[in-house]
Parts: structure tokens; C-alpha cells; sequence
């Protein structure tokens, strides 16, 4: 028998991990998969799905610029992929094709979990008001943190987010310039700036009381943003590898019904920050 075909898409992909990822979870719970990096052209993310679905794939990860297309591309959709809008993930079943998001509850399962964080009564500063912070809104509350305040450079942009997404009494939106006002014990950076190594409008007495600092980029070590937290000696720092591995981990068990453990696979991806 074959062994079952997955694939991750965007583009560029060259530098997606998630082959690695699924490599190391089939390997360890004796499954037979193949899984590949596949570039879809800017504008032919379905017709590249078409293809890899007559290919017999039973599933794919979704990454940029593709994930509101994949939620499109879905007939079904999780209330996590509907919340975000978004999907990074797809199962195939016939003509059904199922949307998922994993990539809020990677976040929280990092934190929580992996570096033993309770976001519970926790006052929560989210930068950024793209994707990344749309499809981590809902998980965050489910945490049931004493406030989140999402902060970013276009306030619109944060207080439509803030309406749609995150209707509760613990949340708002602010401008960066009324950060110095706040206080917060969590600070996670979902803005873009790390991807070219640019640092939000913050200062290093925002991370004051900080017990931790939280960049959703991955794989580029100390980023500015983490920088400018460990200047506070008590703040914990973490990139996003930790989110990565956990949501290849929902979806590995969404497509094959079995969850791999992520320690040893998160040990192995990791990147020093410094
Ligand atoms: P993603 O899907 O990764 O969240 P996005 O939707 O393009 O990407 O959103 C990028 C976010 O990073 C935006 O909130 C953007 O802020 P603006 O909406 O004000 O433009 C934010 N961002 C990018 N570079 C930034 C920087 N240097 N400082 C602060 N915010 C930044």
C-alpha cells in the first residue's frame, strides 16, 4: 500500500519546517506518510489544491499568503478556521474538504503547557492586529485572562478586531503611545516587525512587570522585541518554535487520529535566542 501523501503550501516554501515536523511525528508512532513542500503560484492556490487532491492527498498545511484562501477553498469549516477567517489546515474526504485553524491553540498549548505559564487572571498585551493576532484572540480568552489588550500602530485595525472577534469585558484596543499607562504580565508580539528585524514602538519599561515575553516568529533567534525584553532579567523569552510544532501536532492528529508528544521535535527545531 502507498503511504499516505500530506503537503504544506504557500509561497515561498522552501523554508517551511513543517516536512521535518510530520517526519519526525510519523517516525516516531511507526506511520507511513509521505509529506511534501509544494509552492502554489500567487493566484492558483485551488488549482494547485485540485492537482495535489488528484494526487490522492489526505490533507495539507496552509502557510502564507494562502490561509484566507484556504478557508475559501474548504466546504466545511471548524469554528476556529470561521473565528480566524483563516485555515492552516485542510483534510480531504472525497468532495469534502474540511477547514481548520490550529495555530490560536498552538499558542495557548505553548504557553500553558510547554513553558508553564497559566494565562488565567493574567493581564495580556497582544501587539499586532493581522492574522496572527485575529486567529489567537479566541484561544487567549479561553484562558481566562483578567484583561488582553490588543495594541497596534493602525488602532482601527485592533478595535474592528477587538469587536468581531473578541466582544468581552476583558478586552480592548489600544494605541501604542497609551501603553506606558499599562502594566502587564504577558507581552506577546504577533506583529510582522521580526521578520525583518525591526522592533514595535515599545520601551523596555513596558516589560516592568513581565513574566513573559513572547514573539510568534520563529527561527530568528533574539529579536529585537525579545532583546529589549530580557533587558528585564526576571521576563522569560520564547519564540513561536513551540506554536509551530503544536499545531503540526493538531494537525497531525486531526488527519491520523493519533497526537504526537512535540518535546524532543521542539528541542530539535529550536534556535538559540541569542
Ligand atoms: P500577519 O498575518 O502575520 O499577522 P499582517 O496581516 O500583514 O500579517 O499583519 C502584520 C501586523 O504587524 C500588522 O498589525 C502591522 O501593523 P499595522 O496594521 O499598523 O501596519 C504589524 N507590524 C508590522 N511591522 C510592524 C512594526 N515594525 N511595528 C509595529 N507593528 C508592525
Amino acid at each position: 500500500m502507498n503511504p499516505d501523501f500530506y503537503a504544506v503550501v504557500g509561497n515561498p516554501i522552501a523554508q517551511s519546517k513543517s516536512p521535518l515536523i510530520h517526519a519526525a511525528f510519523a517516525n516516531a508512532l511507526g506511520h507511513a506518510i509521505v509529506y511534501d513542500r509544494i509552492e502554489a503560484p500567487l493566484g492558483a492556490f485551488a488549482a494547485t489544491v485540485d492537482a495535489i487532491r488528484k494526487r490522492g492527498a489526505r490533507g495539507i498545511n496552509v502557510t502564507a499568503p494562502f490561509k484566507v484562501d484556504a478557508f475559501v477553498y474548504a466546504t466545511q469549516a471548524s469554528e476556529a478556521a470561521k473565528t480566524a477567517g483563516a485555515a492552516n489546515a485542510l483534510k480531504f474526504d472525497g468532495e469534502k474538504i474540511y477547514a481548520e485553524n490550529f495555530d490560536g491553540v498552538g499558542l495557548l498549548r505553548d504557553i500553558e503547557v510547554n513553558l508553564g505559564v497559566s494565562l488565567k487572571e493574567k493581564r495580556i498585551l497582544l501587539l499586532g492586529a493581522g492574522g496572527a493576532t485575529r486567529g489567537a484572540l479566541t484561544p487567549l480568552l479561553s484562558a481566562r485572562p483578567k484583561a488582553l489588550v490588543v495594541a497596534n500602530r493602525d488602532i482601527e485595525k485592533a478595535q474592528t478586531l477587538v469587536t468581531e472577534v473578541a466582544a468581552s469585558s476583558v478586552a480592548r484596543a489600544l494605541g501604542y503611545d497609551a501603553l506606558n499607562a499599562e502594566v502587564f504580565d504577558v507581552v506577546l508580539n504577533a506583529t510582522s516587525s521580526s521578520l525583518t528585524q525591526a522592533l514595535p514602538p515599545i520601551s523596555a519599561a513596558l516589560f516592568g512587570d513581565c513574566e513573559l515575553a513572547y514573539d510568534l516568529t520563529y527561527g530568528k533567534g533574539l529579536t529585537p522585541f525579545l532583546k529589549l525584553a530580557s533587558e528585564n532579567k526576571h521576563t522569560q523569552i520564547a519564540d513561536g518554535v513551540g506554536m509551530l510544532v503544536e499545531q503540526a501536532a493538531e494537525a497531525f492528529a486531526w488527519w491520523r487520529g493519533d497526537r504526537p508528544d512535540t518535546k524532543s521535535v521542539i528541542k530539535a527545531m529550536t534556535v538559540a535566542l541569542v
